[in-house]
């Protein structure tokens, strides 16, 4: 059982004691306002640029290891595998690794899951393998944000500390592009789902930094452990995909930022939890519908309930922080809103949908974000700022 958009609608708003209908329209992206359930825009073209779905908040970065076979072939193009070719144990045989620049055109297109991918580093050659640092933006859930905004993650590591060998999906019937796409995938959101952990323990730090009630603390301590298990769940699919990477240190820069300071706390939990949680919701939801295999089907249900429960207690925290914090967290949580919604970023095209194993189309991410956008997040919006459906987009733009 998990929930669909429109239950977790209902339990959002009574955990923040609103009503809500869903007729409500709010800017798209800066271009003016569109009404309800809007159509995808059927986007038949070409794959060169779609605007994804993800829309806010902003897309989590996540960094992790590629490796290709060294020297490869004469014929270009895509490596993968492993595979010793040439020297091992030191002697340079080996011409030098592809310079940074050129190094993605040798990592396999089913491994560049987000389709913004990026070398970092230059390559590092051992045992017949150039390896770099890949770099992407993609994802939706709760990122960790350092004092700059920007989103960290751990460091790749080789050594397994998070996977578990717990039953795996059914590999059988996959290609070997899809089995690679599907351990990039599930990578991607391992990496995220640990970050989520260091999120939740600065929110409950913050919490306590502000005075909050007991219920809320406690809550954010325990969706912490729920991020735990999500990271592990996540690493063991990836795992089971074929993936060989796990979570290693995380680089928090010497010190974690802990505000005291109502409005920035409220601001980062509509980000953060109102908006990424509710999206990771549905779209979990969305894609446990889609699912058959059942390693893969019982991992999203899980995450798709757990993720509702880390949504409502954001709505519950923003409440209570409005309701002590007067006029600046007002201001502040319009414009988070405001930004949340009107904001849409766009990624090129990525690998095929496998539905069987949950991952949905481009369009139909698409669709399932926007409307959750439009049908659940502009709604309670309006209702936390004490202000008309109607006038979600004006309440939501102003400030
Ligand atoms: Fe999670
Ligand atoms: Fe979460």
């Amino acid at each position: 059982m998990h929930a669909s958009p429109k239950q977790l609608l209902v339990v959002l708003s009574s955990a923040i004691g609103v009503a809500c209908g869903s007729d409500v329209t709010f800017p798209e992206d800066g271009s003016g306002g569109r009404g309800v359930g809007g159509e995808d825009d059927g986007q038949g073209g070409s794959m060169t640029q779609v605007s994804s779905t993800s829309g806010f908040p902003p897309p989590s970065s996540f960094e992790t290891e590629v490796c290709f076979a060294w020297p490869q072939g004469e014929g270009a193009g895509g490596a993968g595998g492993t595979g010793g070719t040439g020297g091992t144990g030191g002697t340079g045989e080996a011409p030098p690794c592809p310079p940074r620049g050129e190094a993605l055109d040798y990592v396999s297109k089913d491994e560049q899951v987000c389709g913004n991918e990026r070398i970092t580093t230059e390559g590092a050659f051992a045992n017949g393998e150039c390896c770099y640092t890949m770099s992407a933006e993609c994802g939706v859930g709760r990122p960790f944000l350092d004092a700059d905004g920007r989103t960290r993650t751990a460091a790749p590591t080789r050594s397994r500390q998070w996977t578990t060998d717990t039953g795996g999906p059914d590999v059988s019937d996959l290609s070997e592009a899809e089995r690679r796409s599907l351990a990039g995938r599930w990578r991607r959101d391992a990496f995220l789902e640990h970050a989520s952990i260091a999120s939740f323990g600065r929110f409950a730090l913050e919490l306590l930094a502000v005075g909050a009630p007991a219920d809320l603390v406690e809550e954010a301590h325990r969706a912490a452990l729920d991020e735990v298990d999500h990271a592990r769940r996540c690493f063991d699919l990836a795992r089971a995909y074929g993936d060989t990477v796990d979570a290693g240190s995380m680089d928090f820069g010497g010190a974690v930022p802990v505000s005291s300071k109502l409005p920035d706390i409220a601001r980062r939990a509509v980000l953060e939890g109102c908006v990424g949680e509710t999206l990771a919701a549905v779209l979990a939801s969305e894609q446990a519908e889609a699912a058959t295999d059942v390693a893969v089907l019982r991992t999203l249900q899980r995450i798709a309930i757990d993720e509702g429960r880390h949504a409502e207690l954001a709505w519950r925290a923003v409440a209570w922080m409005l309701e002590v914090g007067g006029e600046p967290v007002r201001e502040a949580v319009g414009e988070a809103f405001h930004a949340a919604l009107a904001t849409e970023l766009d990624v090129s095209e990525r690998s095929a949908p496998i539905r069987a194993h949950g991952v949905l189309s481009m369009t139909e991410e698409r669709r399932v974000l926007k409307q959750a956008r439009q049908q659940i997040i502009a709604p309670l919006a309006a209702g936390l700022m004490g202000l008309p459906a109607s006038a979600a987009s004006a309440a939501t733009a102003q400030a």
